[in-house]
């Protein structure tokens, strides 16, 4: 406690980013710091596992210090631990499920695992005060693609996901294929702004599907066909860079938006959330809000920081938890696929 207020330690190692921080209540951030591993991975344009466990378990004492250095607290003054257990890679979510028992056991507090996708839902919760259930949330990460329903805290309805890659997985591999380094999202939409969206028709798939469900694995072939055939056509010219990214990422973007028309229209909520790091993108947050101004949805987007992974969100979630009554112990272990969501029907 600190002056009264409940205090809640937040870790997230779920893929690239070691996260950690400190929340008071439920949704004030006291302090929060993050070891981004983007540079380690740039090279081999995706996530490498075991780089990425090993370079977690280098920056985690030392983020742990500047956190606290940072608030100026003392782990005597934390209530609970709450750490993300799944679903990412294992190894990584092992160097954070590890160290928050070996925590939890050497400062006698409570510990609760958390769902790292109820986690992307909480950053709306956590950013919008006013955000009510039930709600829809579009979670679009590098690992998924997914429409919610939220029905209350803790109760979430799966109304459809992707069939193949995810969204930003989709963005990844664009920029690889067209050797931008890695995370793709932030390079495509940097170039993207100079470019028309007009200037290739790549492919929506499943577009006009009645079910709510994605696919990005066909866009993706068709970029590399695309940039395979403009190498073949003009050897030795620059590829239209720009065009290419603005094209792609419309494509990504109307993906998106017909299957959020979808689930509106199958459910009858208008209550519109996004997050994940796709969320970031500011065709997807502008596609949304103009959406949002024209069918009278209330729309909800989190600040570009938390759309991205943070443990801020996780802390959130581990907090609502508690004190629900929801308590881990230290037969906690990791689970790489965990689903939250409820049977439908
Ligand atoms: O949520 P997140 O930080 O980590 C996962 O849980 O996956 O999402 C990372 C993904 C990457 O695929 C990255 O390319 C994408 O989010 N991303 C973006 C943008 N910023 C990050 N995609 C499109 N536009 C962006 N500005
Ligand atoms: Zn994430």
């Amino acid at each position: 406690m600190r002056d009264g207020k409940f205090i809640t330690l937040g870790i997230e190692t779920s893929c690239d980013d070691t996260a950690l921080a400190l929340l008071e209540g439920p949704r004030d951030t006291i302090y929060d710091v993050i070891s981004s591993q983007t540079a380690d991975h740039s090279p081999f344009g995706g996530v490498v596992p075991e780089l990425a466990s090993r370079k977690h378990q280098e920056a985690f004492l030392p983020l742990l210090g500047a956190l606290f250095d940072g608030a100026g607290m003392t782990p005597a003054e934390i209530d609970l631990i709450a750490v993300t257990a799944g679903p990412g890679l294992m190894g990584s979510l092992l160097v954070g499920v590890m160290a928050a028992k070996a925590l939890t056991q050497a400062w006698e507090k409570p510990i609760v695992g958390v769902n790292h996708l109820e986690g992307h839902i909480f950053a709306n919760i956590l950013a919008h005060p006013r955000l009510e259930p039930p709600f829809l949330c579009l979670i679009v990460s590098g690992g998924h693609t997914e429409i919610v329903l939220a029905r209350g805290e803790g109760k979430y309805l799966l109304l459809g996901a992707t069939r193949d890659d995810a969204a930003g997985e989709a963005y990844d591999k664009a920029a690889k294929a067209l050797g931008l380094g890695y995370p793709g999202g932030p390079v495509i939409e940097r170039l993207a702004r100079d470019g028309d969206s007009g200037a290739f028709d790549f492919p929506i798939a499943l577009r006009d599907t009645k079910d709510v469900e994605f696919s990005f694995s066909g866009l993706k072939t068709s970029l590399r066909t695309t940039v395979g055939r403009l190498r073949e056509e003009r050897p030795g010219d620059e590829l239209p860079v720009s065009d290419i990214c603005a094209s792609f990422q419309r494509a990504v973007t109307e993906s998106l938006m017909r299957k959020v028309r979808l689930a509106v229209k199958k459910t009858k909520v208008t209550r519109v959330a996004v997050s994940g790091g796709v969320a970031a993108n500011s065709s997807l947050r502008d596609a949304l809000s103009s959406e949002g101004r024209n069918k009278g949805w209330d729309v909800f987007i989190p600040s570009r920081k938390y759309c991205t992974d943070n443990a801020t969100m996780i802390a959130a979630v581990g907090y609502s938890a508690f004190m629900r009554g929801e308590r881990s112990d230290l037969s906690l272990t990791p689970d790489p696929s965990w689903e939250i969501w409820e049977a439908a029907g």
